[in-house]
């Protein structure tokens, strides 16, 4: 392995050692993983898209009080230390600056090829299997309820319906991971994303289904 991603590798692990589980080193290794695959079939910086891959999370603005500059600053000095060249480093930082959901909603300030492949490796890892596993673990990391029968969650509903409580983990569903497939960027995102999606489709069904008793 190349010697500046092995030192990223393990600057990472030990950022992370605390992390909450749906934002831990694993969570970096499965992305890192993703975005190498989705790449074989890009034309990108593979290079970039290693470095960002593994440092996209290393001060989630979420954990820092909505500061969305500490994860970039941080990178950034780490990727200086370890002697790498300018342009790479501003370039990681503008794709760990504008790869969240939330930026995706508002104006795009930066994109590139790079980008766009770290971005369908970390949505894919917020969806299927892994992904109902992280948004439990985050809810309980904030002591959400699973589901309230008086909140019904539905596509795309808006935030007043719950606006004087926070949501249940299950909304989370219906307000974030089931419209990350439709906003995959490359092929090989797009066609895990499906198998992944469908299979939360599933889950969703039976959570219900054993919800109102149904056997
Ligand atoms: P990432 O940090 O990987 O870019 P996010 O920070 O948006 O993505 O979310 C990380 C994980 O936490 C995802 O699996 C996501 O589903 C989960 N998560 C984020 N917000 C919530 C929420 N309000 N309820 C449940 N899970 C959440
Ligand atoms: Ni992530």
């Amino acid at each position: 392995m190349n010697n500046q991603i092995q030192l990223t590798q393990d600057f990472v692990i030990e950022e992370l050692k605390n992390a909450e589980a749906g934002h831990d080193w694993w969570h970096i290794e499965r992305v890192w993983e993703s975005a190498r695959e989705i790449a074989k079939q890009e034309k990108v910086n593979l290079k970039v898209v290693e470095l960002a891959a593994l440092l996209h999370d290393i001060a989630d603005a979420k954990f820092h009080d909505g500061d969305e500059e500490i994860g970039p600053q941080k990178a950034g000095d780490f990727l200086k230390s370890i002697n790498v060249d300018e342009e790479t480093v501003v370039h990681v930082q503008e794709i760990i600056r504008n790869m969240s959901f939330k930026s995706s909603l508002g104006e795009v300030k930066f994109t590139s090829p790079e980008m766009l492949v770290v971005q369908d490796a970390d949505r894919l890892d917020a969806i299927g299997a892994i992904g109902i596993a992280r948004a439990f673990t985050y809810g309980g990391f904030k002591n959400r309820e699973l589901y309230d029968p008086a909140i019904k969650p539905a596509i795309n509903q808006s935030k007043e319906a719950y606006k004087n409580t926070t949501a249940p983990t299950i909304n989370h569903f219906y307000e974030k991971l089931l419209l990350l497939k439709d906003k995959m960027n490359t092929l090989t995102g797009k066609q895990i994303a499906k198998q992944r999606h469908d299979f939360m489709v599933l889950y969703l069904e039976q959570f219900f289904a054993e919800w109102e008793g149904k056997r």
